[in-house]
């Protein structure tokens, strides 16, 4: 399958996005003979099996950016093995959801959420699919309901500014504390077709920044500007298009001289 088609498939309606000059992540393709898993312990220096859980994936297609592989070990390693909660917005063909499946193993409970009816068939293969909008509350809702509540979220769905900053106002205040909420492919933060541009008012990179000034408000005078993500969000990773924040309640700093 030409890359063309099998982009295609990854973003059915975005594709005309991924053809013009700068807004096209066409240019960063690895070489299709080429070795994916050595590229990527190689770069990154990781040395984790999710890079070959990764690389050898069979079956469903799935799509990821070679760095993101040893961060979503860094940041998902402690949930490993237990009896997490998993959503991943946008499923797509559900290769991811099968990786996950074999990173955090059995006992997860792994749903994923896609706005694509064909997703469907998808469900009860490595994971729950759900057919809905990752910017309907309701339907949200009724998703955690059913995991019976959150660890952690990965957006990876329309990756257009204003879904992936109304479904972090829903969904953060509802993620259990300890969890994580992962958001990819922000390079759409830059693209005016995912309502983002450079500085942009709207783009996700604003609300980062004000959740940095947030997180330092004991420092400042001008309050907190998203309180209901601020409040609970003790750390804050910003990779090359994809941001993590980590969920916990904050608590004003104290510091100390010991001798
Ligand atoms: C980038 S693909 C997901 C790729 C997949 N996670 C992988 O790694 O292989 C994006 C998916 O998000 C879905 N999507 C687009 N808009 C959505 C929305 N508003 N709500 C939920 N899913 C959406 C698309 O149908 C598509 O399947």
């Amino acid at each position: 399958m030409g890359l063309k088609t099998q982009l295609k498939k990854v973003f059915p309606k975005t594709l005309s996005n991924y053809g013009k000059s700068v807004n096209s992540i066409v240019p960063f393709a690895f070489s299709r003979n080429a070795d994916v898993l050595q590229d990527i312990q190689e770069k990154y220096h990781y040395n984790g099996d999710f890079a070959e859980i990764y690389a050898h994936n069979k079956g469903c297609l799935i799509h990821k950016w070679h760095h993101y592989i040893p961060l979503y070990d860094r940041y998902c390693a402690p949930f490993r093995g237990r009896t997490i909660r998993f959503l991943e917005i946008g499923v797509s063909q559900g290769g991811s959801l099968q990786m996950w499946r074999k990173y955090f193993g059995n006992d997860a409970i792994i749903y994923g959420i896609d706005i694509d009816p064909n997703c469907e068939q998808l469900n009860g293969l490595a994971a729950q699919v759900r057919i809905g909008s990752q910017n309907d509350p309701e339907f949200l809702e009724s998703v955690i309901n059913e995991m019976g509540g959150i660890d952690i979220v990965s957006d990876d769905g329309s990756h257009h500014m204003k879904d992936i900053a109304a479904t972090l106002k829903f969904l953060f205040p509802r993620l259990n504390n300890g969890g994580i909420y992962m958001v990819e492919d922000l390079h759409t933060a830059y693209w005016r077709e995912f309502g983002g541009g450079y500085k942009s008012k709207i783009s996700f990179f604003k609300i980062v920044a004000d959740l940095i000034n947030d997180m330092h408000h004991w420092y400042h005078a001008n309050g907190l500007k998203h309180p209901e993500i601020s409040q609970y969000c003790s750390g804050i990773h910003v990779h090359d298009s994809m941001t993590v924040l980590e969920k916990d309640k904050t608590h004003r700093p104290t510091h100390s001289q010991i001798e």
